[in-house]
């Protein structure tokens, strides 16, 4: 038995985590088996992981540290929690997960993006989502939400907006270049709407 794995994916502030929980609670609500869970994180030592990364203290980081520390957190994360909950049957819906590591150290920090593609394979073993959705805001609108979310800035986020231009690109690029796994939403509209749409995928799936 092997259950469905989707995962969510944008620029900071694009509404990602806000769909996650959307479409976990109509999942719920028929009774499906739903885990819920992100990257950097998931599982003691990833979240430990995270905490180095995200901590704006560590801001001598250098790029390939931050690619190792990221794929490190994959790796425990893949092999401790989501596997074992697919094998159970579940869905498994995940704040972000491999093409974060192409839109982020690829295009944002200039790593080779088939250097990465093969890290990101020996990090999961091969796992790939059933789905990837990204939610796609322009940069402007991804600041206002943040600062509307009034919380103090994380290392990454710390970084101004020409490096989320180039995320956005690369999130554009990872979409059109796997348009059979990646589905691409219009992150502006009303989040009913954009839950509808992402629901219409995964029923496809589910059935
Ligand atoms: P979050 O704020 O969505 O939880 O993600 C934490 C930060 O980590 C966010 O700025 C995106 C970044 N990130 C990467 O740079 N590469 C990755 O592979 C992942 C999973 C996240």
């Amino acid at each position: 038995m092997r259950g469905l794995f989707f995962t969510f994916e944008g620029i900071d502030g694009c509404g990602k985590s806000t769909q996650l929980k959307e479409i976990a609670s109509r999942l719920e609500s028929r009774g499906v088996p739903v885990l819920t869970t992100r990257e950097p994180g998931g599982t003691p030592v990833a979240e430990k992981i995270r905490e180095i990364l995200i901590s704006p203290e560590n801001s001598e980081m250098v790029n390939e540290c931050e690619l190792f520390l990221y794929l490190a957190a994959r790796a425990q994360h893949v092999r401790e929690k989501i596997i074992p909950a697919l094998q159970k049957g579940m869905i498994v819906l995940c704040d972000r997960f491999l093409e974060a590591t192409f839109a982020y150290q690829g295009f944002g920090r200039g790593l080779s993006l088939s250097f990465l593609e093969q890290l990101n394979s020996f990090a999961t073993g091969g796992l790939i989502p059933d789905r990837t959705f990204i939610f796609d805001v322009p940069v402007e609108i991804s600041g206002q939400r943040m600062d509307q979310m009034n919380k103090k800035k994380d290392r990454l986020e710390q970084n101004g907006p020409e490096f989320y231009e180039k995320i956005r690109k690369g999130y554009l690029f990872m979409a059109e270049k796997q348009s059979g796994s990646c589905v691409l939403i219009d992150g502006c509209q009303e989040v009913s709407r954009i839950s509808d749409q992402v629901w219409e995928e995964i029923e496809k799936l589910l059935d």
